[in-house]
């Protein structure tokens, strides 16, 4: 039920009382003039759509599960503690790709995930631009639009298409970094490193096998709770950056359809460290 649900608000249900739907509230506020206003630097932006949609998809899931908690992005931003704990727990990012979506580049997703007991259980992303719905529940199977999802089996590097996602912070020891992070990668050398503004979009690509790998430090857990479902229901590997198991929280991830590129990736990256999203205020 929870995953019915979660498709149904993702994608074309709300349109009770004349309330417009999650895809639709994107889709109306892409073509019009965005009041943007930007949080913790000048480069994390948000949107009165960024509220709105996830102000729509809490109440919907509220009414339908009093009992249940909510990891929210713009919720968080407000105060609202990010913990995760064994209740079963909604992680949502209302708007995946702001920054594209203030652009109009059209690379903007919904992403809802689902854990109880602190196990990821369901994730379902909606390309808000252009119908695409990625759906995972754990135990059975990864899809899109109704079809089965696959990812890479290439377990070479040097034949991997590698997705990353520069984070917030821009100082020039970070930058220094991160680009010293991509100049190994592609002098390994993979057929390409590409960014395209989205992590939770970036990640379904792993799912589809569109590109072997994709890694980033900075993410938050609602860019990656419903990603790693879809992920591993595809058949790939969701970890941390040091090669241990994924932690949520870290704000560390490196995601590939084969266990062999993910290892690599993890030899070559020199961290960049972020607070964790669990952190006390
Ligand atoms: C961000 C985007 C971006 C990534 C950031 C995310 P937002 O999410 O996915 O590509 O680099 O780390 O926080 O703020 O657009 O939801
Ligand atoms: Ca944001
Ligand atoms: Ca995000
Ligand atoms: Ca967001």
């Amino acid at each position: 039920e929870c995953l019915d649900v979660a498709v149904q608000i993702a994608r074309k249900a709300g349109k009770q009382g004349g309330v417009l739907s999650v895809p639709q509230v994107v889709q109306e506020a892409v073509k019009q003039e965005k009041r943007v206003s930007s949080k913790s630097t000048p480069t994390d932006l948000v949107t009165e759509a960024d509220h709105q949609v996830e102000e729509l998809i809490i109440s919907t899931l509220k009414e339908k599960f009093p009992s249940h908690r909510f990891i929210g992005e713009e919720s968080s931003a407000a105060g609202e503690k990010c913990v995760l704990t064994d209740s079963p727990t909604w992680i949502i990012d209302p708007i995946d790709g702001t920054c594209n979506f203030v652009h109009s580049f059209p690379m903007v997703a919904v992403s809802i995930g689902f854990a109880v007991n602190k196990e990821l259980e369901l994730g379902v992303i909606y390309h808000c631009l252009d119908g695409a719905l990625y759906t995972g529940r754990k135990g059975h199977g990864a899809f899109c639009n109704g079809v089965r999802l696959q990812v890479s089996k290439e377990k070479d590097v040097s034949k991997a298409l590698i997705l990353t996602e520069i984070g917030a912070k821009r100082d020039p020891h970070t930058l220094d970094i991160f680009l010293g992070n991509m100049k190994k990668l592609l002098s390994a050398p993979a057929h390409g490193v590409r960014i395209i503004g989205s992590s939770t979009l970036a990640l379904c690509h792993i799912a589809s096998g569109a590109a072997e790998a994709y890694y980033q430090f900075g993410l938050h857990c609602w860019d990656v709770a419903a990603a790693a479902v879809i992920i591993r229901e595809a058949g790939g590997c969701v970890m941390d950056t040091t090669g241990g198991p994924l932690d949520l929280m870290s704000r560390r991830v490196v995601a590939a359809g084969s266990q062999e590129v993910a290892d690599y990736i993890v030899q070559q990256l020199q961290p960049i460290s972020y607070g964790r999203d669990d952190h006390d205020p």
